[in-house]
């Protein structure tokens, strides 16, 4: 695995392996040292879970870890994106940890032949991907549930701006899980061949045993919406959320719009820290998994 881009180009044993990598380092069975590699992350857009962990995950591998300043860098000079990595490969980087809001653009540039020396890590591309949270996401949730294909997931929200929902899709059905959407027809974005799509609370949590709250996306939202009727049609509460049922949010949770403040306070909602904790330990696999593949 030289690049990861997505959670569509991994087969199911790549993602157990990366899994099973994940437990070792969790466990403290596996240590690494990276030292000869130079990994730069670049964030074009927020992040707080995911930026940290991926330098949290660095400073664990052991590699020599640089952080890009968008407002600081010569990007802002007008130098575009391909001469600005021709430059930061040229310095000598070995991988490049990318969140930017465009939707193709990291599977673009791992593809050009002059990058050939990069790996690149995609860490949230625009509405498209997220393949590092739908990894510690599925391995959050084997942690507990041992065999997945049992199991049902319901995901509530707005699916449609949901790079999150996208690459968890795509993940748990590799793994044949029972997977149910759970939003009004204003969220619910295109429909995807074997997902269950429900617009009734009740129904969609009569059997579940997952579910993943998100947030709603107002960044990406350019039409109206009726936040009040979302509010008391879909958000969770202690009242509506089943006894036993896994509570999950990839963060940042939006408190009292997608779920109310006192559910968090439930046993349920525990792996939402866990989620945000599994995240080092996935991408330490992950960086671990691409530097490798370059000799590093
Ligand atoms: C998500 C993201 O950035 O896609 N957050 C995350 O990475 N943990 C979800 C969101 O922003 O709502």
């Amino acid at each position: 695995m030289k690049h990861l881009i997505d959670i569509e180009s991994l087969t199911t044993d790549e993602i157990n392996q990366i899994c099973a990598k994940a437990l070792d380092f969790e466990k403290g069975i596996r240590k690494t040292n990276h030292q000869n590699a130079n990994v730069i992350n670049m964030f074009f857009e927020n992040s707080t879970r995911t930026r940290l962990s991926f330098e949290m995950a660095e400073n664990k591998i052991n590699c020599n870890k640089f952080n890009f300043s968008i407002d600081t860098s010569s990007i802002n000079k007008g130098e575009d994106i391909f001469d600005t990595i021709n430059n930061l490969s040229a310095i000598g980087m070995n991988a490049i940890v990318m969140r930017h809001w465009d939707n193709d653009l990291i599977k673009e540039l791992s593809k050009k032949r002059y990058f050939q020396e990069i790996s690149f890590v995609n860490a949230g591309s625009g509405t498209s991907a997220h393949p590092t949270q739908a990894l510690l996401d599925y391995y959050t949730i084997k942690k507990h549930f041992l065999d997945v294909s049992k199991k049902t997931i319901t995901i509530v929200g707005d699916i449609a701006h949901s790079r999150v929902a996208k690459s968890d899709i795509a993940l748990l059905k590799k793994f044949n899980m029972r997977i149910k959407c759970l939003a009004p027809e204003y969220f619910a974005g295109e429909k995807i061949e074997g997902v269950e799509y429900y617009t009734d609370l009740k129904e969609a949590f009569s059997d579940t045993d997952i579910i993943m709250a998100l947030r709603i996306q107002k960044e990406r939202i350019q039409e109206h919406i009726d936040f009040d009727d979302y509010i008391k049609n879909y958000q969770i509460t202690k009242e509506n959320l089943p006894y036993a049922a896994f509570l999950m949010h990839p963060g940042p949770i939006n408190k009292n719009i997608e779920l109310r403040e006192d559910v968090l306070e439930t046993q349920n909602a525990r792996t939402i820290l866990n989620q945000a904790k599994n995240g080092v330990y996935i991408r330490m696999a992950v960086l671990d998994t691409v530097l490798i593949s370059q000799g590093l």
